[in-house]
């Protein structure tokens, strides 16, 4: 049964089928050992369930079953792979692609992902483990070093995937900045070294494919500028857009009630504010997951003047967050007119 169709109905004990998982979160997060520098690291390392993680998947408001959607793919595909599905006759990469416009939860959506599976597949898997490939980094340094990180990194990782009771996800964030990459190096602009390092990038990637017990994440804010080839791996390629009216009503109201735990505001009664909440919702279409987690805060910061150690009214709070929501409204129009004037003079 789906658990968001769960919340409209009312179903009796023999209609589901429960399933308790009891999990302990860890706390360890390594990052790659291999640079000469502290600044520059090809990877970070999680071992999940990690308490970094906590709460990210349920406090991600989505459109509506495409969590589950997400989480059935990966559940599948894992299944196949352990049931030794032969690839050439039914194609499963296990590798997703999500995409969207900045600030839409796609990173968060692949930690939490990776922290749900995890957990749902503890009884299959000893292990779990999370990489976060650092894209940007492995193209910072001077290309002849980021051959040698690339290298690193993946044989890390292919040396954790080569215990097959270890489940391994790999989370490779702003892709396209690989591809584009390697765009600019075939059209001449970069040093050829570049060239070898995203091709490096690209065969670890599929090299990766081949381990049944690693799954792939990839995330990008702009599709356009993915090598399609890449493109074509994906056995999943999903728009993550910014959240609908409903979902930001409830981003918003979930935040407020946040500030009512930490006693910032005094008691929160979503049903009560039902008229303010709508309003909000109205005024923030187009903003980000992101701008409208951090909206409480601006607010706040705004009354912090008149804030005495006690719950601000939460009524009152409400109808200043409109406010800002509409100064915020005004100030990325005029950040979108002012990018698009200088795109118009480069273009001159
Ligand atoms: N739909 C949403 N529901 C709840 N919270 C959201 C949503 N979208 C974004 N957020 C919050 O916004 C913050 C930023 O999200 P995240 O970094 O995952 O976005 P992103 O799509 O990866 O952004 P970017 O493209 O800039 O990398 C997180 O704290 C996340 O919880
Ligand atoms: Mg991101």
């Amino acid at each position: 049964m789906d658990p968001e169709k769960i919340v409209a109905q009312e179903l009796m004990f023999w209609q589901v089928a429960l399933y308790i998982h009891t999990y302990v979160l860890k706390d360890d997060i390594q990052t790659d050992d291999y640079s000469d520098d502290d600044e520059v690291a090809g990877f970070s390392l999680w071992t999940l369930p990690s308490k970094n993680f906590r709460g990210i998947w349920e406090s991600l408001i989505l459109e509506q079953d495409l969590k589950n959607h997400l989480a059935r793919y990966c559940l599948a595909a894992l299944l196949f792979s352990k049931m030794d599905v032969d690839s050439n006759l039914v194609s499963c990469n296990r590798l997703i692609l999500l995409h969207g416009p900045p600030g839409t939860g796609k990173t968060s959506l692949c930690k939490g992902l990776s922290q749900k599976m995890a957990i749902q597949l503890q009884d299959e898997y000893a292990r779990a483990l999370l990489f976060e490939v650092h894209t940007q980094a492995l193209f910072s340094k001077f290309f002849s070093e980021s051959a040698k990180l690339v290298g690193k990194t993946f044989s890390r990782i292919k040396s954790c995937a080569a215990d097959k009771a270890t489940l391994v996800f790999v989370l490779i964030d702003e892709v396209e900045s690989l591809t584009s990459s390697r765009e600019a190096a075939l059209s001449g602009s970069e040093p050829s070294d570049a060239v070898r390092v995203v091709n490096a990038v690209l065969t670890q990637v599929d090299a990766l494919r081949r381990f049944p017990n690693i799954f792939m994440m990839t995330t990008s804010n702009m599709t356009g500028a993915i090598d399609a080839a890449f493109v074509d791996r994906a056995d999943i390629k999903q728009f993550i857009g910014p959240p609908p009216k409903p979902a930001r009503r409830s981003i918003l109201s979930s935040a407020v009630k946040e500030l009512a735990r930490a006693q910032i505001v005094d008691t929160f009664c979503p049903e009560k504010e039902a008229q303010e909440l709508d309003r909000l919702a109205e005024v923030t279409d187009g903003f980000s997951g992101r701008l409208l987690r951090k909206l409480p805060f601006l607010t706040f910061s705004k009354l912090a003047s008149t804030y005495d150690k006690q719950p601000l009214p939460s009524s009152e709070f409400l109808s200043e967050m409109v406010g800002v929501a509409g100064t915020e409204r005004i100030v990325r129009g005029e950040l979108a007119s002012a990018e698009e004037k200088l795109r118009d003079n480069r273009g001159r």
